[in-house]
């Protein structure tokens, strides 16, 4: 089938490359044309693991192709993917101007064929509505099409597993030929993988990411709160959390403590649900809790650090991992840079390495010192902060690490080093929720 798709960022190119490997030409589109000419000689402007080798397959085949004209790309595609993205706003409110601009373009460029416009990105529930009435107040006459949700759930740093292996695929449609358009376009997934289908209405389907993702954050939440009751009363949260996890109805995925959830998805789609929640007069306090939970995560963390250093003003933190979570180089919504921002305030003098963080986190706090290597990191530092779970980390030497700072503390804000081995090289040693 053709298939256009619309933003290149984390979900687009993604569903982009995966739709080409599964036999489908695409034409992906971005406003940003910097992105596209990069993408056009086969560079990802993002690090996930096999979408290089994805693109340039693609590319090969002549099945993907890249352009930076949305009107080109709205001709062609009988299934067209809005994927922009959805911040949030200072409300909390999701902020949707892109989605209805490029509904507006799409509008524009619409003929006389059938067309199925496709949200992807995660949007509020009547969201599709919306973008169906800008279509049909922004377009031509005689135009034909149905707006449907088709929600992703893929992770960063797993994304083109998650999107080839999917856990359900679900169809939120009110249309039955956009339901038949859908179906065909997912039928070698559900023929490769046997992956379970949901067929249900537009607004289920947009509620089900929301509630999905609210879920998943509740987890992480819990699995946070069991670590700050364990700290206070003397127990270990991993061996609470372990034995909570085997019960099958609950399960031990997304229920590890740390410094908290960042990325960006969870934050601002927790923040969205919040507030449709208050429009709807649906009481919110549950998602409340949640966001509450994860700020006190990444804030006790800090609290632990002054409490331990004392004064804070000169002293040099060395800080390993930049990005949410491992295996990505995206940083937004980071706890490390609220832990590194409030040292900074109270003056600090903060160190960082990341694998692959380093280049984004350049641009946006060009002033931190970035090091080559965790050695460099720690080399006269007064304490190391672990901020995301690398592979790397969790081999690094420790008696070496001992060897270069000048005071041997380690804050291990995702529990990646084992206690007793750290205490035994001579460390005082604060995981999360590690009495
Ligand atoms: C996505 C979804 O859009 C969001 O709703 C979901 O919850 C998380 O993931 P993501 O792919 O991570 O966002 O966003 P981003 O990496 O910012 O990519 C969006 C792309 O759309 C950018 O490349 C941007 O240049 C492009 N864009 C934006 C357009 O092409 N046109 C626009 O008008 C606006
Ligand atoms: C999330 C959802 O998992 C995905 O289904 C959706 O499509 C987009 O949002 P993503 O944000 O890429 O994916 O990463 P995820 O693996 O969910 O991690 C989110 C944050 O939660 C990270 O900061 C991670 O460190 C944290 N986390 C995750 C925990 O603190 N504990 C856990 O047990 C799991």
């Amino acid at each position: 089938m053709k298939v256009s798709v619309i933003g290149t960022g984390y979900v687009g190119l993604t569903t982009g490359v995966c739709l080409a490997d599964l036999g489908h030409t695409v034409l992906c589109v971005d406003n940003n044309a910097e992105k596209i000419a990069g993408l056009k000689k086969g560079i990802s402007p993002i690090f996930e693991p096999g979408m290089e080798e994805l693109l340039e397959k693609g590319m090969k085949s002549g099945r993907l192709g890249f352009v930076d004209d949305i009107a080109g790309a709205v001709k062609q595609g009988e299934i067209i993917f809005i994927c922009v993205n959805t911040p949030s706003r200072e409300d909390g409110k999701a902020e949707l101007k892109y989605v209805e601009k490029v509904a507006k373009e799409v509008a524009a460029n619409l003929d006389g064929n059938y067309r199925v416009i496709v949200d992807k990105s995660t949007v509020p529930v009547k969201t599709a509505e919306k973008v169906r009435e800008t279509i049909e107040r922004y377009g031509t006459e005689g135009i034909k099409f149905d707006v449907v949700s088709n929600p992703e759930f893929l992770r960063e740093g797993t994304a083109i597993k998650d999107t080839m292996e999917p856990d359900r695929i679900v169809i939120g449609s009110d249309s039955e030929k956009a339901t038949k358009k859908m179906l065909e376009l997912y039928k070698p997934l559900i023929d490769r993988t046997g992956a379970p289908v949901r067929l249900v209405s537009v607004r289920s389907a947009e509620l089900i990411k929301h509630g999905a993702n609210t879920f998943l954050a509740m987890k992480i939440s819990f699995a946070n709160l069991i670590a700050q009751v364990c700290e206070e009363a003397g127990a270990d949260a991993l061996e609470v959390l372990d034995a909570i996890g085997l019960d099958e109805r609950i399960g031990s995925r997304f229920l590890t403590p740390g410094i908290g959830f960042g990325g960006s998805c969870f934050p601002k789609d927790i923040a969205a649900f919040n507030r449709t929640l208050g429009i709807l007069g649906v009481d919110s306090s549950l998602v409340r809790a949640v966001e509450q939970i994860n700020k006190s995560a990444w804030q006790r963390f800090i609290h632990k650090v002054e409490k331990e250093l004392w004064v804070l003003d000169g002293k040099v933190i060395g800080v390993l991992g930049l990005a949410f979570k491992p295996d990505t180089d995206d940083i937004r919504n980071a706890p490390a840079f609220k832990i590194i921002e409030e040292l900074r305030e109270k003056g600090s003098v903060i160190r960082v390495y990341d694998p692959k963080a380093m280049d984004r986190a350049r641009v946006e706090y060009p002033d931190l010192e970035f090091c080559g290597d965790p050695y460099a990191v720690v080399k006269g530092a007064e304490a190391l902060l672990v901020c995301t779970e690398w592979e790397e980390f969790k081999t690094l030497d420790l008696g070496r690490v001992k060897e270069l700072m000048q005071v041997p503390i380690i804050f291990d804000g995702r529990n990646i080093f084992d206690k007793n081995a750290a205490e035994k090289a001579g460390f005082r040693y604060f995981g999360i929720g590690r009495a």
